[in-house]
């Protein structure tokens, strides 16, 4: 498993009045191999947070990197692949 690593991750949605800022200025890093346990009360963003690392949440800023690859909007294929939610 990659390292994780997580700076400044602001997620967003919605536009101007109806804008819901989920997750604001998260920092974490997992290394890696390790289990990491995101802790919060319910509504604090660590499911948003999951769901923009993930890919499915094209409405955020920050950096993002899993192992070597700098995410960004766009992924390449096999990320799909390698990255997902286990349910
Ligand atoms: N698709 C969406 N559109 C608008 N707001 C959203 C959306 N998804 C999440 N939110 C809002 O973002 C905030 C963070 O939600 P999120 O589901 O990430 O919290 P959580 O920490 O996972 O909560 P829980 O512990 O209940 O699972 C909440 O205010 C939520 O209402
Ligand atoms: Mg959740």
């Amino acid at each position: 498993m990659s390292r994780i690593q997580i700076n400044n991750l602001n997620v967003w949605f919605g536009e101007k009045d109806e804008r819901v800022d989920a997750v604001k200025d998260a920092t974490f890093d997992v290394p890696s191999g390790a289990s990491f346990g995101l802790v919060g009360e319910s509504g604090s963003g660590k499911s948003t947070i999951l769901r923009a690392l993930v890919g499915l949440v094209p409405t955020w800023s920050g950096d993002m990197q899993i192992g070597d690859l700098k995410l960004g909007l766009k992924r390449p294929k096999a990320f799909y692949k390698d990255v997902q939610m286990v349910f």
